[in-house]
């Protein structure tokens, strides 16, 4: 079996001073990639700063013989992104694999949440994401190569009680995906999402004590080193994962109902006649862009 090696390539991982961003950074580091390890070192909610996050990981990376350098800056701003980028390129020369992985957590209900806590959890991990990967993927476009990795969640997906802000964040980071897989398409720029589950900071007063080693954080990590693989072919999905399950989760479209004739007006009682159908889920389909959506009008517009 031949050995998916990351040797010659450059990998920034955000957020890789501890949980399962470190994970990924030792792994690569194994495989031979340099690594930069980004870590703000912030308490869970983003509060603070501790170089010793990033120092640690290098140390350790170092020590088993691979290469690796730290930067402290926060992803939250363009200008620590770029910094962040410009770490890898000015160290390494170049960035082929970017992991969007820095995060905090803000959890409020919904009409109790504050403004400055809805900002906050934005900022780190929606407009984190877009100001470390615009930077990332100019070097990437340059080398027609790279690796791109998104960090969404469940909670986004799905919902969770309490993370208005932060299933928000997430959800918008797959809509960063889903736009900025078409726009580098003519290059070889694979970008994925995925919605890991470990235990970690994040989580631990969540899951009950006997999870601390079934959801440890490592289980996330081969899955997300073989999307950053040259062997990975896979983009713009998104894959769940967590104790060592891994699967693809999708937005689909049911086939819906076309009513009238596109000229005359369409009543509220057609809807409601129709609802059923409206709802069905049966044909589910998955749509490569906005434009998938004509597929079913197509008898209305022809
Ligand atoms: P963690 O709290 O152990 O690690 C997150 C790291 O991000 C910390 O080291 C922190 O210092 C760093 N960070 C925070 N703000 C930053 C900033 N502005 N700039 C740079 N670094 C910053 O969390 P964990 O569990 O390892 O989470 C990693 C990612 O996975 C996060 O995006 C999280 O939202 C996501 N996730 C985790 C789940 C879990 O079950 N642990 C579930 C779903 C998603």
């Amino acid at each position: 079996m031949k050995e998916i090696r990351f040797d010659g390539r450059v990998a920034i991982v955000t957020g890789a001073g501890q949980g399962i961003g470190r994970m990924y950074a030792l792994e690569l580091a194994r495989r031979g990639a340099k690594v930069v390890v980004n870590d703000l070192g912030a308490s869970r909610d983003g509060a603070g700063a501790d170089t010793s996050a990033a120092d640690k990981v290098v140390d350790e990376i170092v020590a088993a013989g691979g290469g690796a350098v730290a930067n402290y800056d926060s992803v939250a701003t363009m200008a620590g992104g770029e910094n962040i980028v410009k770490t890898a390129v000015d160290t390494y020369g170049k960035v082929d694999i970017l992991i969007n992985n820095a995060g905090i957590l803000r959890d409020k209900s919904f009409m109790k949440m504050t403004e400055e806590e809805w900002d906050l959890v934005i900022g780190v991990h929606l407009k984190g994401g877009f100001c470390v990967t615009q930077p990332a993927v100019k070097v990437m476009k340059e080398n027609n190569y790279g690796r791109v990795i998104f960090t969404a969640s469940t909670s986004g997906l799905y919902g969770n009680f309490g993370q208005t802000n932060y299933g928000a964040a997430k959800m918008g980071l797959v809509g960063i995906m889903n736009t900025l897989k078409l726009e580098v398409a003519k290059f070889d720029i694979k970008i994925n999402t995925i919605a890991p589950t470990a235990w970690s900071r994040m989580t631990s007063d969540l899951f009950p004590p006997e999870f601390e080693q079934k959801m440890n954080p490592q289980f996330n990590e081969p899955m997300v080193l073989y999307l950053c693989s040259e062997e990975n072919t896979a983009c713009g999905n998104i894959y769940a994962m967590g104790a060592g399950w891994y699967g693809r989760t999708a937005i689909v479209s049911g086939d819906g109902v076309c009513l009238g004739d596109a000229q005359r007006k369409i009543s509220v009682e057609e809807i409601r006649d129709n609802f059923d159908k409206i709802s069905d889920m049966e044909n589910k389909r998955e749509h490569g862009s906005g434009l998938g959506i004509f597929e079913y009008m197509g008898p209305l517009l022809s």
